[in-house]
C-alpha cells in the first residue's frame, strides 16, 4: 500500500509551524538580513513550541515526529526566513543529530535532552581552512593525556559557531589512519578553557545565521566525551551528514515555494502591454518550470524522509535529495528574479534576499560535486541501479 497523506500529528505540526512563520518569522526576515543578527528571540520562541527537538524521540525530550515531521517544520520555517531555518538546522540536523546517532545513553541524557528542549544550542565542527570537501585532511589533533584528550587546531565556516553551547568537534587521533579509523568525534562545551569562537563572517546570504571560525588551544576533553568511539569520528560525521542532507532539501523546498508564490502574485498583478504578465507565455513557462521543480523535490524529499523513519538505507537517496533540491532552489530563485524584473533586483523586495540566500545550498553540507561522488560510488560499487 502506498499512502502519501501526512498523519494528523504532522498536519498539526505544519499548521503550528506555518502560523509561527507567518506571525513571528517572515515579518522579521528583511531586518534579520539587514542587521546580520542571529534572531535568538525567535529561536527561543521556537524552542518553547518544541521546534528544536522535533526529530528526536520523547525520551530525550524530543517531539517524536521523526524525519518527516522535522522536514515539515524546516520547510515551513524556510518559507519565512532562511537564516532562521539554518540556525535550527545547524543545531538539530547536525550538532544534536550527531549525539543522537552516536551518543551513549549517558551522553544523550546529559547533552541531547537540553538540546532537544532548546535550552542549549549545538553545532557541528568538521570543516577546516585546509579541509573542506576533503574532510579527512583535517589538521586539528586530539592527543591522549591520561583520562583526557587535548584538542588543538582551528575550524572554519561553522554554522552557529558563536552561539552554540555544545560543539561536536572532529579531530585526528591517528594521523596515519585518517578517514579509516584515525578521526574521533568529541562533545565539547563552550565554557571549556582554551576554546574560543571567532567573529561572524560577512556573507552573501543567510546573513542572520552566524558562520564563524573556532579555535582550540589545549582544550582538555574528558574521555567520557568521546562520541561514537575512538577512531569512529569520520563515520559519525558521514552518518550525520547523510541525515542532515535530507532536511537541507526541506529548507530548499520551503524557500522555493515561497519564491513561486511571490512570483505568481507578482505575475498576476503586474500589468504590461495592457494585461497581467501572467498572461504572457514566457512567464507562464517560467512559473510552470518552477512548479515542476518543486513537485519533483517534494516527492523525493518526503519519500526519503519516510525511508529514514522506517530505518531503511538512505545514503544515496539523501545525496540525491540534496543535489536535486539545491539545484532546484537556485533555478527557482533565478526565474523568480526574472519574473519580478527590476523589482526582483531591488533590496526593497524579498526576492533579492531569497536569491542570495539560495546560493549557499549548493556548497554547504557537502558541495553538489561531492553529492555526485557519493551517488556514483553507490552505483559503481553495486554494479547496477
Ligand atoms: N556512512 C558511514 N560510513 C561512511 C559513509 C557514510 N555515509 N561514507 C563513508 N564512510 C566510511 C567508509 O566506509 C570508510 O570506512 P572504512 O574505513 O571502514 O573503509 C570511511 O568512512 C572513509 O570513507 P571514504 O574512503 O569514502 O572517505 P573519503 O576521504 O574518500 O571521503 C567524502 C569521502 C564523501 C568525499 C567525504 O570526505 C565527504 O563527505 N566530504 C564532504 C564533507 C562535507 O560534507 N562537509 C560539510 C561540512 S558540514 C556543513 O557544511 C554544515 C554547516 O555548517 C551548515
Amino acid at each position: 500500500m502506498i499512502d502519501f497523506t501526512f498523519t494528523e500529528e504532522h498536519k498539526m505540526l505544519r499548521d503550528v509551524a506555518r502560523k509561527f512563520t507567518d506571525q513571528e518569522v517572515r515579518p522579521r526576515a528583511a531586518e534579520i538580513d539587514e542587521k546580520e543578527e542571529a534572531p535568538l528571540d525567535i529561536i527561543q520562541k521556537a524552542a518553547g513550541l518544541g521546534f528544536l527537538g522535533v526529530v528526536f524521540p520523547p525520551e530525550y525530550c524530543g517531539g517524536g515526529l521523526g524525519e518527516i515531521g522535522y522536514c515539515i517544520l524546516l520547510e515551513e520555517i524556510a518559507r519565512g526566513c532562511n537564516s532562521t531555518a539554518v540556525i535550527i538546522g545547524g543545531h538539530q540536523s547536525l550538532g544534536a543529530m550527531a549525539i543522537y546517532l552516536a551518543g551513549t545513553e549517558d551522553q544523550k541524557q546529559h547533552y541531547l535532552r537540553p538540546l532537544a528542549e532548546g535550552k542549549k544550542l549545538a553545532t557541528f565542527a568538521l570543516t577546516e581552512p585546509g579541509a573542506g570537501s576533503d574532510a579527512s585532511s583535517m589538521t586539528t589533533t586530539a592527543e591522549k593525556h591520561g583520562d583526557c584528550f587535548v584538542l588543538n587546531g582551528n575550524k572554519t565556516f561553522i554554522t552557529n559557531g558563536n552561539i552554540a553551547d555544545v560543539l561536536v568537534v572532529f579531530a585526528l587521533t591517528d594521523p596515519q589512519k585518517r578517514a579509516h579509523g584515525g578521526i574521533t568525534a568529541f562533545i565539547v562545551e563552550k565554557e571549556w578553557k582554551g576554546f574560543r569562537a571567532g567573529k561572524p563572517e560577512k556573507k552573501m546570504g543567510i546573513r542572520g545565521s552566524h558562520t564563524t571560525s573556532l579555535f582550540f588551544e589545549n582544550v582538555e576533553v574528558p574521555r567520557a566525551n568521546v562520541l561514537g568511539g575512538v577512531g569512529e569520528g569520520f563515520k559519525v560525521a558521514m552518518q550525520t551528514l547523510d541525515v542532515a542532507r535530507v532536511s537541507l532539501a526541506a529548507q530548499c523546498l520551503g524557500a522555493s515555494k515561497e519564491m513561486l508564490d511571490l512570483s505568481i502574485k507578482h505575475a498576476n498583478e503586474r500589468v504590461q502591454f495592457d494585461k497581467p504578465i501572467a498572461e504572457q507565455q514566457a512567464v507562464q513557462f517560467m512559473l510552470a518550470d518552477m512548479a515542476a521543480d518543486i513537485y519533483q523535490v517534494e516527492s523525493i524529499l518526503y519519500r526519503t524522509a519516510w525511508m529514514v523513519d522506517q530505518g531503511l538505507p538512505f545514503g544515496r537517496e539523501s545525496a540525491i535529495c540534496k543535489l536535486a533540491a539545491t539545484d532546484a532552489v537556485c533555478r527557482v530563485a533565478d526565474r523568480a528574479v526574472q519574473i519580478h524584473g527590476g523589482m526582483g533586483y531591488m533590496r526593497e523586495y524579498p526576492i533579492e534576499r531569497l536569491y542570495r540566500d539560495a546560493r549557499v545550498n549548493r556548497i554547504f553540507e557537502g558541495t553538489n560535486e561531492i553529492q555526485h561522488l557519493v551517488i556514483a560510488k553507490t552505483l559503481t560499487k553495486k554494479g547496477t541501479y
